[in-house]
């Protein structure tokens, strides 16, 4: 590996541009495992790396993409072996240092995780959206909330966690209720097993927000934030709990402590960058078995590296229906 392609992020005064690059060996950060990556994803986050002040990326220049699949060509690790199929996503891979959107990366293998069962693309498709729908689903399992007590909302329904979310929760015998501002995902997400589709919570964003509302969900999942989360804390009912993970609708959470001290209510915090890899390298293995998301073919679309800004933009705007599975390996 002499150079290779990677699409580079520059930070050019108030704008953030993107193009693709011959890189080096030696542009590559330290680790001990060299892949050469097939496939990445676009994930809400990527579209932050190019949004000026998007406030995920430490310094520019550098190559997006914050998750990847592909082939160890180079290891130092007893862990991993030349030919070896692996996915790498957290610990700032594509925000600290150089991550998917390029034919090569370079990673230590403690951020590693063996793709097992599932192909690089079925990985790809899941990638760090998919990962944090599981992570959602089996906190609330995990929270004791059963599919006998009640709907439980997904908030975002049509974007990566959210679709990934209905389609989890269908899978494990849930009454999924999906909320999205998308009309035309209506079908898609009845197709993953949606029992309704409802608009962007709260139902009227004008009305003054209510401490306490009319109990409606057993659980949630919520990649929103905002005055979403706000409304989905004050309508859950009594012992029930809210998987949190996102912001698309804005960090500011105005709320009150009524769900939580009258309702019992529970707020879970959920982060995939710095869980610990044991953990990660677990839930990856479910999702190759028994948590593996049904309809990964209905929810992602491919798109080569190349034309991935279109797709971030879209992303960005909150446009975009269900996951991009970023083609690396002849996508230049
Ligand atoms: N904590 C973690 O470890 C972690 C991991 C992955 C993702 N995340 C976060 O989770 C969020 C979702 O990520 P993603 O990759 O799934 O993004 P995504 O594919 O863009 O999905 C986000 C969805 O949010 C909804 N939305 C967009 N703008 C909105 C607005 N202004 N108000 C209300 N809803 C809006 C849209 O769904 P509808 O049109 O269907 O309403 C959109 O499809 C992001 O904030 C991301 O940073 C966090």
């Amino acid at each position: 590996m002499d150079s290779f392609q990677a699409l580079v992020a520059r930070q050019d005064g108030d704008r953030i541009t993107a193009s693709v690059e011959t890189l080096g060996p030696s542009d590559l950060p330290p680790g001990d495992v060299t892949i050469r990556v097939l496939f990445s994803s676009v994930n809400y986050k990527d579209a932050l790396a190019l949004t000026p002040k998007g406030g995920v990326v430490r310094d520019y220049p550098i190559v997006p993409g914050i998750d990847l699949t592909g082939e160890v060509v180079e290891s130092q690790s007893p862990e991993f072996s030349v030919g070896d199929q692996v996915l790498a996503h957290g610990y700032q891979i594509g925000t600290g240092h150089h991550g998917g959107y390029a034919e090569y990366a370079r990673l230590p293998a403690d951020q590693v995780v063996a793709l097992g069962a599932l192909s690089p693309h079925e990985g790809a498709a899941i990638g760090t959206a998919g990962f944090t729908a599981a992570m959602s689903v089996q906190a609330l399992i995990d929270w004791g909330i059963t599919p006998d007590a009640g709907p439980v909302v997904v908030t975002g329904a049509s974007g990566g966690v959210g679709s990934v979310s209905v389609d989890l929760l269908a899978a494990a015998g849930y009454q999924v209720v999906a909320s999205s501002g998308k009309q035309s995902a209506a079908g898609m997400l009845k197709d993953l097993g949606a029992a309704e589709v409802i608009g962007r919570l709260p139902a009227d964003p004008d009305a003054k927000p209510r401490p306490l509302a009319k109990a409606r969900w057993a659980g949630a999942v919520d990649c929103v934030g905002g005055a979403t989360l706000a409304d989905v804390l004050s309508t859950v009912d009594y012992g029930g709990a809210v998987a949190a993970s996102g912001l698309t609708g804005g960090p500011a959470l105005h709320t009150t402590v009524m769900p939580f001290i009258l309702r019992g209510v529970s707020l879970l915090g959920m982060d995939s960058v710095l869980m610990a890899i044991a953990r990660r390298r677990e839930l990856w293995a479910l999702l190759g078995n028994s948590l593996k998301p049904r309809h990964l073919d209905a929810v992602s679309n491919d798109v080569d590296v190349k034309d991935v800004v279109g797709v971030l933009d879209q992303l960005r705007a909150g446009s975009y229906s269900g996951r991009a599975v970023v083609r690396v390996a002849g996508g230049f």
